[in-house]
């Protein structure tokens, strides 16, 4: 399987993954050709690609750090605990009554990823943003939950600070349906006043949490802090360091990162290795420098599946990475230094001893 970017895509490639539209409703079975009225379609969705199954990547292996039903299945509880905890049509009682009935299948959902990464945690994350525009934050709420849980692991938190934390993470930006929605859904850079609205949304979820429902104090906390720095830059309240909580600190990192690999209406995602690269500079500045160690052992800068190009001139498929050597993956290289077709073959940057000195130069350029 390969990662092919929505602007490489063409009519008949296979779905190696199956596509959901924006009711989260099955677009493209994994299997399934792709026809061209599809191509825009997935653009138009806000994909930035597809995953594919074809020859030359049969023998590349994507490992499911969570399976996709459980993803599916996040997704929607959390934009339903969202939408209760926004509408007020119902009584106070019925809205509580219901959300708290999706907080718990929420919970169920979180000891479950807790599970499932405890049991792959020697997996790395390959995450390659496949969100729709529509319900980015839902998305993107999932994909906080799991890279927190999967650095908690990385940590060696035991089970129950893994579940705060995945439940902190998962509800961090709830305090959103508090803020101004056309604040929250502004394509366009927020104004200074409009972004001093914002800011609010960490101390709303966190009081909103605390008062209502029956949250671990932890994972309350976490949702404060979340957009506190680890110097002292952050908000709401300037905390610095130790003194921000150990979940707060892990969503940070994880929030930052997903945010940046995403498409977004007023600026384009970063690739992963650029986005990785952004949290490692920043280690000891606006993150904890051990938390972001952590971070780039356990997600991958160049995700398998991904094309990547090296300084030697050549180009391959992403194959496998190394905890330990994050930048210089196995690669399956089908392009030679002029572009022409060759023979597959496997490479390891991180063991062969002649490719020392060849790099990752670029990714997904093709
Ligand atoms: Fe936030």
């Amino acid at each position: 399987m390969r990662f092919v970017p929505a602007d490489g895509l063409v009519e008949g490639m296979v779905i190696g993954k199956s596509l959901y539209d924006k009711n989260h409703n099955l677009l493209l079975s994994k299997g399934s050709n792709i026809h061209s009225t599809y191509v825009e379609r997935i653009k138009r969705l806000g994909y930035q690609g597809v995953y594919i199954d074809d020859e030359i990547s049969a023998d590349i292996e994507i490992k499911d750090i969570i399976n996709d039903e459980i993803r599916m299945k996040m997704i929607q509880t959390v934009k339903d605990v969202c939408i209760h905890s926004s509408q007020g049509s119902k009584s106070k009682k019925q809205n509580k009554d219901l959300v708290e009935k999706k907080l718990d299948t929420t919970k169920q959902l979180i000891a479950t990823i807790v599970e499932q990464l405890l049991i792959n945690k020697d997996t790395m994350v390959n995450l390659i943003d496949l969100k729709f525009f529509d319900d980015y934050t839902y998305f993107h709420s999932v994909n906080v939950a799991v890279l927190s849980v999967v650095i908690g692991v990385g940590i060696g938190l035991d089970k129950e600070e893994l579940y705060n934390l995945g439940l902190g993470a998962i509800l961090h930006d709830m305090g959103k349906i508090f803020v101004d929605k056309d604040v929250v859904n502004k394509p366009s850079k927020l104004t200074d006043s409009e972004y001093e609205e914002m800011k609010k949304h960490s101390e709303f979820g966190y009081k909103y949490l605390k008062e209502t429902y029956q949250i671990p104090t932890a994972s309350y906390i976490g949702v404060l802090h979340h957009h506190e720095k680890y110097d002292g830059t952050g908000y709401p309240s300037n905390v610095s360091k130790d003194s921000i909580s150990l979940i707060g600190r892990i969503i940070c990192i994880a929030d930052v990162y997903d945010a940046l690999i995403s498409n977004r209406p007023y600026r384009p995602a970063l690739l992963p290795s650029e986005a990785m690269e952004y949290i490692m500079a920043n280690g000891g500045l606006m993150f904890d420098v051990n938390i972001t160690k952590v971070f780039a052992r356990k997600v991958a800068p160049f995700p398998v599946g991904t094309y990547i190009k090296l300084s030697n001139g050549y180009t391959g498929i992403v194959a496998e990475n190394y905890e330990e050597a994050c930048m210089r993956p196995r690669v399956k290289i089908i392009l030679d230094d002029e572009g022409n077709k060759i023979m597959p073959r496997f490479i390891d940057l991180k063991d062969d001893r002649n490719l020392r000195s060849v790099t990752v130069t670029a990714i997904n350029n093709i």
